[in-house]
Parts: structure tokens; sequence; C-alpha cells
């Protein structure tokens, strides 16, 4: 089964969607436009009527995220308003241990029903959790028997990179200074069980958020 990301142009990149469950890694430097993936990604569920959960690993409240975020057309305080969109932040929660953690999220998914689930980043439990591959282990372990389509953010680091293992899908936003611009672009790097594009397209954010520019194969 495939679930449509929401984003304009990516879908035929990828046999239509990413598949339905998985776990998505999307990579990218700061700026690169991952939240805004996320938060699209989403919203589009719920315009399908399937309840979504974003969960932030930074110390962020929903206020503050809704500020920046509430300028695109996609995004509707209302789903959230109606508990279609749940936002989780458990920041407070990365040094506690990590069972107690997979806990309180497998309480917090079961309580909430979510098809769609975004972990927004996880570089702050990478860098912080006592014991992050072994939670990391867990927490897809856990992710993968509910079954769900989750998307994990990544800003790049090169030094840990179990997430890529493990994930079945990595799609990777960049950002290249061409001349005096910065030209954004985006690539599928991981796939499983799909054939999909293998070339760099570029892409914009605009209010109406991500879209894939020429998105043919
Ligand atoms: N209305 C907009 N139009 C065009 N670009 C925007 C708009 N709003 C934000 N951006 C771009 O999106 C970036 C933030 O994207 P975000 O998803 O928060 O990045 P990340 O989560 O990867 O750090 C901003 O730095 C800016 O370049
Ligand atoms: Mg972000």
């Amino acid at each position: 089964m495939r679930i449509k990301s929401g984003i304009p142009g990516l879908d035929p990149l990828m046999e239509g969607g990413f598949v339905d469950p998985s776990i998505v890694l999307v990579n990218g430097p700061p700026g690169a436009g991952k939240s805004i993936f996320s938060l699209q990604y989403l919203m589009y569920g719920v315009s399908q009527g399937e309840r979504g959960l974003y969960i932030t690993t930074l110390s962020e409240k929903f206020e503050w995220m809704a500020r920046f975020m509430s300028d695109f057309e996609f995004f509707k305080r209302e789903y959230f308003e109606d508990n279609m969109l749940i936002y989780e932040d458990i920041s407070d929660k990365i040094k506690t241990e990590s069972s107690t953690l997979i806990r309180s999220l497998m309480d917090t998914i079961t309580e909430t029903m979510p098809k769609r689930i975004v972990i927004d980043p996880v570089n702050p439990l990478r860098e912080y959790m006592p014991n992050y591959r072994e939670f990391l282990f867990d927490l897809v372990d856990m992710l993968k028997k509910w079954g769900a389509t989750v998307i994990m953010t990544s800003e790049q680091d090169f030094k840990t990179e179990e997430e890529r293992y493990m994930a079945d899908g990595i799609i990777e936003l960049m950002m290249k200074t061409e001349g005096d611009v910065i030209r954004r672009y985006i690539r599928i790097i991981k796939m499983r069980g799909t054939n999909h594009s293998l070339s760099v397209h570029p892409m914009s954010i605009t209010e109406s958020g991500i879209s894939v520019l020429k998105a043919n194969f």
C-alpha cells in the first residue's frame, strides 16, 4: 500500500507515495524545509481523514511553531483544535530512561491512534539520550508494530548514522550555493520496495509549502 506524501510533485517519483507502513528519514541542514515537509505531510493526511501525531524534541511551545507555520496555505490550526493533529513536546523526557520514554510515546500513540507520525528532529535524542542506540532500536520496533507511516527528520551528522540503516526510506533536502543564490533540491536516496527516481530534483518553498519542480524521473 502507498500513502501520499502531500508534497506536490514528489509522489510520482516514488510509485505514488511512501510505502505504508514504513519509516522514512528526511535529512537536511537547518533551514532545508524538514519541519515544513513534516507538517505538510501531516496536514495532508488530516485532509484525507487520517489522524496525525507531531512529536517535537525541541523545547518548543505549540504557539511558537504555529506562528511560523501559519503563513502556509496548508496550515490549518483547527486540525489541532479538533484533535485530528496532536502536538507533543518530548524535550523534557529526553534525559529519562529510554524505556520510560518509549512507554510514554506508546501511551500517546495508543490514546491518539495516529496514521501518520512525525518525530522532528531526532538530533537531540541522538545527542542527549544515554543509550540512544537501544532507544532507536526499541522505538523502531514499537513503531513498526503500530503500523503507522513515520517521518523522522535529521540534520546531517556523518558521525552517527544508525537511523540511515534502520530507515525504510531516506529523502534528502539540499541547499546548494550557485553563484550568489542558494537553490533548493530534493532527492530520494533510498525507498525500500520502490522503483524511485535517482535524480536530483529542484524544489521550492512558497506560501503553498514545498513542491518538487520538474518532477519527471
Ligand atoms: N513563506 C515562505 N516562503 C518561502 N520560504 C519560506 C517561507 N517560510 C519559510 N521559508 C523557508 O523555510 C525555511 C525554514 O524551513 P524549516 O522547515 O523550518 O527548516 P528545517 O526544519 O529544515 O530547519 C526558512 O529558513 C525559509 O528559508
Ligand atoms: Mg525544523
